[in-house]
């Protein structure tokens, strides 16, 4: 694994390791996957079976019609698009930030459906090849800001959640959305053995609130820098709110649901002293063990520079309305 990006070199050691050391106090990492194993380069030698993967990515990235693109305001330069592919966090091909575009390359997105139901008029389910002739696609470039205190900036291809949410007609129930990435550990190595998935609860699981699925800046995501989404980033559909921390913007979705109660989240649920529903970008509220203040823009260079994190991410002017009255030094 001599090309892995080592998350050390990006995030700083004590924050990643923070990260998983809460994995390992909430007693979710098997106690047999921490025995340190010398047969295999596992991440920290912590997990025992190391999945087999092709030389060859069994899937490639494929170019996007692109209807529209949404001028770039942000005046930031773009993340190069080898680091937006190879760092990456997706526990469901492994916890390190090189482990998702390694070990993904077996995965195939196709052919690929989307189940929307719940409390709403017409449930239905959508197969990828149709979502992608019915829905103008997109360009826009978001930051994405990780809890991690990392950053990029990507062009996202996508189309905004709400058009797909009209479409199955949500009744005066809905008050919240669900998602769910897929769950198959055949395929997902992360979700067959709980060292290499870091012991997270699969199927990953995130939500909104109705208000923030149908904001117009909320994307469902099936590409980036013009082409469809590599396996790593989340192929083929993924969420992107670019207001709030990265862990809300869930991967590989195959199932949405409106409800009327908050739904479940997998970090919330791991661990509710650090990870909220809301999960706003805020500077003014650290995380339990680091500052939020600020955060490292990912780049080529050497050293990421640091950069002040922006209330709500630098979506204050567009989202703020969303939390009028609601205590924003609380929700976390
Ligand atoms: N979705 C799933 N299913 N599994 C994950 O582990 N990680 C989240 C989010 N979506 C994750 C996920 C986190 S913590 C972040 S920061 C972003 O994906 C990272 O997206 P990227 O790898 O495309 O940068």
């Amino acid at each position: 694994m001599s090309n892995k990006i080592h998350s050390s070199e990006i995030t700083p050691e004590s924050v990643y390791l923070n990260r998983r050391q809460i994995i390992k106090a909430s007693g979710l990492i098997a106690g047999s996957a921490l025995a340190p194993s010398t047969a295999n380069a596992g991440f920290f030698g912590l997990f025992e079976d190391e999945p087999d993967v092709p030389e060859q990515a069994v899937y490639q990235p494929k170019p996007l019609n692109i209807s529209k693109k949404v001028p770039n305001n942000l005046n930031e330069a773009l993340t190069p698009e080898s680091k937006v592919t190879t760092h990456n966090n997706f526990y469901e091909f492994g916890t390190n930030k090189g482990d998702p575009a390694h070990y993904a390359k077996a995965f195939n997105p196709e052919p690929w459906t989307i189940q929307v139901d719940g409390e709403v008029a017409k449930p239905q389910t959508f197969d990828m090849e149709s979502l992608l002739k019915q829905h103008a696609i997109e360009e826009r470039i978001y930051r994405l800001r990780c809890v991690e205190a990392w950053s990029m900036v990507i062009p996202w291809l996508g189309f905004s959640l709400a058009d797909l949410l009209k479409r199955v007609e949500p009744t005066s129930k809905a008050k919240y959305v669900a998602f769910q990435t897929l769950y198959d550990p055949e395929r997902m190595p992360g979700q067959a053995s709980r060292g290499f998935g870091g012991g997270i609860p699969f199927p990953y699981v995130e939500g909104l609130t109705i208000a923030e699925a149908m904001h117009p800046l909320t994307l469902l995501s099936v590409g980036l820098y013009g082409k469809t989404l590599p396996a790593q980033n989340g192929a083929p559909i993924r969420l992107v709110v670019p207001w709030k921390y990265g862990f809300k913007s869930i991967k590989s979705i195959v199932k949405i649901t409106l409800t009327e109660k908050e739904p479940p989240t997998t970090w919330q649920v791991l661990a509710p002293n650090e990870y909220g529903f809301y999960a706003n970008v805020n500077p003014y509220v650290d995380h339990p063990r680091w500052s939020q203040a600020s955060e490292r823009r990912i780049s080529d260079a050497f050293r990421a520079e640091r950069i002040d994190t922006l209330m709500f991410n630098g979506y204050g002017d567009e989202v703020a309305h969303l939390y009028k009255g609601m205590d924003l030094r609380k929700f976390y």
